[in-house]
């Protein structure tokens, strides 16, 4: 019989939690935590600082045969994941608002996509792994074992986004983060290649109104429940 690899997607839009959700989970499970958002920035702000026009698929894929991107562990529990791009630590770099759309945009560009999906599977090849973005469930790992889409309502999402971007010391407006927010999810389920999207097999969590704690203990049932001889 096929055995589905240990993963654990969630997917969803920006705002909903997931990066929170996952790291939780991951550290529950003692698995590896995948942050493919953190990926995307890298490479949005690789393009932006080689001066790579976005639509000039040839400079795009030159750049991208040269770029070598690690995710470093968060630093704490109210950090997101770290990453080292060619080498540099731009952790902080990639989580303004600014790079979060530039990330939207060089995300629809299918040889970016084709190049961070091989790194995404290779780092899950060994299974043990909470990965989050927008198509880990549907693209990047269609046999993964546990497959979560979580959603919530927009003006919530726009709030936890401006909670959250005010706890690293920047200034949100809640108008402004709403609009951008409108706008990510328009290009991100939009694109043509992997846009996002619910994978038929997953399990829909709305998280309007309920708190990380709830929304952990819903996929820890989930996850444990399904393994064999495992009780929670
Ligand atoms: O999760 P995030 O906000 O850090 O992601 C930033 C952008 O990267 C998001 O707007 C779309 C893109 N992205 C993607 O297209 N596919 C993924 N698996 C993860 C992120």
């Amino acid at each position: 019989m096929h055995r589905k690899k240990e993963i654990v997607t969630l997917d969803g839009p920006s705002g909903v939690g997931k990066s929170t959700i996952s790291r939780k989970i991951a550290a529950s499970l003692g698995y590896t935590y995948l942050d493919t958002g953190a990926m995307y920035r890298a490479v949005g702000l690789h393009l932006q600082q080689m001066g790579v026009d976005a639509g000039d698929c040839d400079a795009v894929t030159a750049n991208l045969n040269t770029l070598t991107i690690r995710l470093l562990p968060a630093r704490d529990e109210f950090s997101d994941a770290g990453v080292l791009l060619n080498g540099v630590d731009v952790s902080d770099q990639i989580r303004t608002p600014e790079m979060s759309m530039l990330a939207s945009r060089v995300s629809a560009i299918p040889v970016v996509r084709a190049k961070l999906t091989e790194m995404q599977r290779a780092i899950g090849s060994q299974g043990r792994l909470v990965a989050e973005g927008r198509d880990l469930g549907t693209v990047v790992f269609p046999d993964a074992a546990h497959k979560f889409f979580l959603d919530a309502d927009i003006q919530e999402r726009a709030r936890r986004r401006v909670r959250q971007l005010r706890l690293h010391g920047s200034q949100a407006d809640e108008e402004k983060t709403l609009e951008m927010i409108r706008q990510r999810d328009r290009y991100d389920s939009e694109r043509n290649v992997a846009p996002l999207r619910k994978a038929e097999d997953a399990f829909l969590i709305d998280t309007t109104g309920i708190t990380i704690e709830e929304v952990c203990a819903r996929i820890l049932e989930r996850v444990l429940s399904s393994r064999p001889g495992q009780h929670l």
